[in-house]
């Protein structure tokens, strides 16, 4: 199957922060600063120093990318290090944009299995940290240094041993300057007899490629007629995904007794996004796929599916059958896309990774249930093309919805100057696969559940799920 949906071949300019974008987010900002003069009147008159105070924060949600080997620009462990940083440092943490991690925090689902974003009260205490001068403090005070794990180290290895399949892409040798490459090479699954996956990790393999390696996805490519979603949209549903991975993601361990298939003449079509760092280095990455016992098939399956935001039209040749292509951005305008997906059967939602390019400013999920309730499932409120992030829900969190739920997926984009990332805002954009055409669906992997599991969930569930849940006119 040739599939070409994103073949993004220029340069992605990573720079400093829009000046629209910081506007737009000046009450963020404000909120940000009035919340730490009360803290900074009302607690203890002790400074906030980076030994005590930061340095533990930046362990936690920081060093992973920024450590010496790692994908980010610049190291955070030592004070040396940090200090230079510290006005860039207030002003990405104020604005969300680091950890990158852009979800709305005040609505929708908020347990997630990979939440790596800062609360309110550590944004305010780095940004005490930094109006007070950034000091040290005692150095005495430093937690210990983190170690890292070996790049050659499965991470889910502790908990399920090593893995049944290990599979590599094609390496591909980036030179020290180039613009960003996607790689899309294939690779065969070597089975078999039909298979059922319990868990799959992707990772570069080396430190080198690490560093370049910005995000890398694994479709899962074979021949089963099984594999579109029940109550989907099918446009999407061809090329359903194993995995994907970005700095900071572990590993997809399905929920007890559910899984996905893999089927003999299986491949993996492989989408590695690669960013030059300055030297040269060869990108090794590579799957660890840990599968079910033989003859064990779990009860439940689940399937990536594409949630339409873009409204269909009918093609110059009659068809019907390329649904979700109707958009049209003007230049130099805000424009949103809407639209609405039934699912068939009971389901419980397991993520959403929003796939939008580079005009993409925002997107929203909501689910309609059947007695006419709307839930906010997710509002991913600034939504930044280098960084496609799978929110990934908590097993107690993930929602969980009757048949005959809609989906409706909102997404918004800015083909303004206030786009940072927006190549040019004179431009007229339509429906396409390069990065400087748009598209707009929420990736979400859906577990589909029967009627009787869904009654015997809401019966547990039902008072607080209706508390939750907002009417609508
Ligand atoms: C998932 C990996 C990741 C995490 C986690 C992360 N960063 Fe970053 N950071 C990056 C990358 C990659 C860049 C460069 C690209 C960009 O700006 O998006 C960056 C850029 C930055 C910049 C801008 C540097 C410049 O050139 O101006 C600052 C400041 C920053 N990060 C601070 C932080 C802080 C503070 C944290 C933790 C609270 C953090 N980052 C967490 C990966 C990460």
């Amino acid at each position: 199957m040739t599939d070409s949906r994103c073949p993004v071949r220029r340069v992605v300019a990573i720079g400093p922060v829009g000046f629209g974008a910081l506007l737009a987010l000046a009450s963020l900002s404000i909120a940000a600063e009035s919340s730490s003069t009360a803290a900074s009147t009302s607690a203890a008159p002790t400074t906030v120093t980076f030994a005590r105070d930061v340095a533990p924060i930046f362990q936690e949600k920081c060093q992973e990318c920024h450590h010496v080997g790692s994908m980010a620009p610049m190291s955070l462990v030592t004070y040396e290090e940090t200090r230079p940083w510290a006005k860039a440092i207030r002003q990405r943490v104020i604005l969300r944009q680091m950890p990158p991690w852009h979800i709305d925090p005040s609505v929708g689902v908020q347990k997630f299995k990979n939440d790596m974003s800062l609360s309110t009260e550590q944004i305010n205490t780095i940004v005490r940290w930094v109006d007070s001068g950034a000091p040290l403090g005692d150095p005495k005070d430093m937690p210990a240094a983190k170690e890292w794990p070996a790049p050659n180290e499965w991470k889910a290895a502790k908990e399920l041993g090593q893995p049944d399949l290990v599979i590599k892409a094609d390496p591909y040798t980036m030179p020290a300057h180039h613009q960003d490459v996607w790689w899309r090479p294939t690779s065969a699954v070597p089975i078999t007899e039909p298979r059922w996956v319990r868990a799959v990790e992707v990772r570069p393999t080396t430190a080198g490629a690490r560093k370049i390696t910005h995000h890398a996805v694994a479709y899962l490519v074979q021949d089963d007629p099984d594999s579109a979603a029940p109550g989907a949209s099918n446009d999407l549903g061809g090329r359903g995904y194993l995995m994907e991975w970005a700095i900071g993601k572990g590993y997809d361990l399905y929920r007890p007794d559910t899984g996905k298939l893999l089927m003999p003449g299986a491949q993996i079509s492989w989408d590695l996004h690669i960013h030059a760092v300055g030297e040269e280095i060869r990108d090794d990455v590579e799957v660890g796929i840990w599968l079910y016992p033989k003859g064990q098939e779990p009860k439940y399956r689940t399937y990536l599916t594409g949630f339409q935001a873009l409204r269909g039209f009918e093609s110059s040749t009659g068809s019907h059958d390329r649904a979700g292509r109707n958009i049209d951005i003007p230049p130099n305008s805000v424009v949103a896309t809407d639209n609405y997906t039934v699912l068939k059967h009971a389901a419980i939602l397991e993520n959403i990774q929003p796939h939008m390019h580079l005009r993409g400013k925002a997107m929203s999920v909501e689910a309609i249930l059947p007695d006419g309730t709307v839930q906010t499932i997710s509002y991913v409120d600034h939504f930044n093309f280098n960084w496609m992030i799978n929110y990934i829900y908590a097993d107690d969190a993930a929602p969980v919805l009757p048949k005959g739920t809609t989906i409706h997926v909102t997404a918004w984009y800015d083909n303004t100057h206030a786009n940072p990332n927006n190549p040019d805002p004179d431009q007229w954009v339509g429906f396409g696969d390069r990065t400087v055409d748009e598209m707009g669906h929420a990736w979400m992997n859906v577990t589909y559940i029967s009627d009787e599991d869904y009654n015997a969930w809401a019966a547990k569930h039902h008072p607080k799920l209706e508390a939750n849940a907002s009417s609508r006119p």
